[in-house]
């Protein structure tokens, strides 16, 4: 029984490696990211998804936690993680002793074998309105980053937070970026400590919200990185022809007049929605097609902004999947690249695979002899990655069962 169903298993695995290969028709080098979010009771297993990111070829993704399951999935693979502590951690990790047992816990195990190379500590935390989260920021991230540098990890492990565009007072034009003057005191030393530990400063940026909220003003061309005019920005000269460019570029702007120079500016979010609510302008398949197929266009230049032309951008595209249950307006859950079933949910170029099966454990009486196929197949499909990665053959398998 047991050995039938090794064989029944192995022979699935071949006819999915030989349909991989055949849609592998191009494998795209993307230096893109993207934010792998949970929040949803329909998405495939953390294993399905390690598959269908490897045949995308993708090789960043950004958690919004450190969950175990995806961490051990992603296990030799060349994929770099960012993980999340999420705001109801930061009072928390203000703490050593609970700092040392989380990194101790869900850090830790994992880093040998997968590759984690960042923190976020909180997200959003100051559209929060409850300021305890305000003040537990720094010390967090400043307790996280201690923990990982008495760990012998600080070099490996970069510790920051992402934050909202709204942290800004003024965005417009990008060199009249400055924060909110009520913020200032917890950014100015949170900006010190980004220079201190060289970390970049995440801004979760989304020029969709500034079309929906005002689209016979602003210009769908300019926020979808379709060709424009632009415009100038009067003290600098720059011309500015898409939003978020000029976004990040305002973002630069209000760290230089905090008096801080060299502090990188990464979007950690960006993305926008294929279907919205009746009041929601904009968020259709077509133009989330644009936005994130330029996008890539963008990321393939090794585009930077205006202001800093040098810097390609650094972006995480928001978001992998749809996902049914997060709340508020329709647009909220379709900001996906793909559908949970593994379709695209519109065509950008992106070839990937979502393998059509799930290895489960039925019963506690076959529970080693499926364990023995897990370890087996994780092994082989791993370095079938990469021969598929490195020839972009057709891979066909030859295998016996025990
Ligand atoms: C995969 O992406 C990396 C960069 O992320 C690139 O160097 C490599 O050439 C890509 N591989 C293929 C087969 O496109
Ligand atoms: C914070 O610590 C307390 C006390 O150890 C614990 O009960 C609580 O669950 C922790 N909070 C989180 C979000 O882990
Ligand atoms: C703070 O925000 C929460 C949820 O966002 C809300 O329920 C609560 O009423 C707010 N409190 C204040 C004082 O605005």
């Amino acid at each position: 029984m047991a050995s039938f169903s090794f064989l029944l298993l192995l022979l699935r695995l071949s006819v999915i490696f030989l349909s991989l290969s055949e849609s592998t028709v191009q494998i795209l080098g993307l230096g893109i990211g993207i934010n792998y979010g949970q929040i949803a009771n329909n998405l495939p297993s953390p294993s399905r998804v390690s598959f269908l990111l490897r045949s995308l070829n993708i090789s960043r993704v950004k958690l919004y936690d450190a969950d175990p399951n995806v961490l051990l999935a992603f296990s030799n693979t060349n994929v770099e993680f960012i993980i999340g502590l999420g705001n109801e951690y930061l009072e928390n990790m203000t703490d050593p002793i609970k700092a040392q047992n989380w990194i101790q816990q869900r850090v830790q195990p994992h880093i040998s074998q997968t590759k984690i190379t960042c923190i976020t500590v909180g997200n959003e935390v100051f559209v929060s309105n409850d300021t305890s989260l305000w003040s537990n920021l720094l010390p967090a991230m400043q307790t996280i980053y201690r923990t990982l540098l008495n760990l012998g990890l600080d070099k490996q492990v970069t510790v920051t937070t992402a934050h909202s565009l709204n942290i800004l007072a003024n965005s417009f034009p990008p060199s009249a970026g400055s924060f909110r003057p009520d913020l200032v005191q917890y950014l100015q030393p949170l900006l010190s400590f980004h220079a201190q530990v060289k970390s970049p400063f995440l801004i979760n940026a989304y020029p969709y919200f500034a079309y929906k909220d005002n689209p016979s003003q602003v210009s769908l061309d300019y926020v979808l990185f379709q060709p424009n005019q632009g415009f100038t920005d009067p003290v600098t000269n720059l011309n500015y022809d898409n939003m978020l460019f000029a976004q990040i570029d305002a973002v630069y702007s209000a760290i230089k007049a905090t008096g801080h120079n060299n502090i990188e500016v990464r979007i950690s979010e960006t993305g926008w929605p294929s279907k919205g609510d009746a009041d929601e302008a904009g968020a259709t398949p077509q133009n989330a097609g644009f936005y994130n197929g330029n996008l890539l266009k963008i990321m393939e230049q090794k585009q930077g902004t205006p202001a800093n032309p040098s810097v390609p951008i650094d972006i995480f595209v928001f978001a992998l999947f749809n996902e049914n249950m997060k709340p508020g307006p329709a647009s909220e859950r379709n900001y996906g690249l793909y559908y949970p079933d593994g379709n695209p949910v519109y065509n950008i170029g992106l070839q990937g695979h979502l393998p059509g099966f799930e290895i489960s454990f039925a019963s506690h009486n076959i529970h080693v002899n499926f364990f023995a196929c897990l370890l087996q197949f994780s092994d082989l499909r791993n370095s079938i990655m990469l021969d598929l990665c490195s020839t972009k053959k057709l891979v066909t398998l030859s295998m016996e069962g025990d």
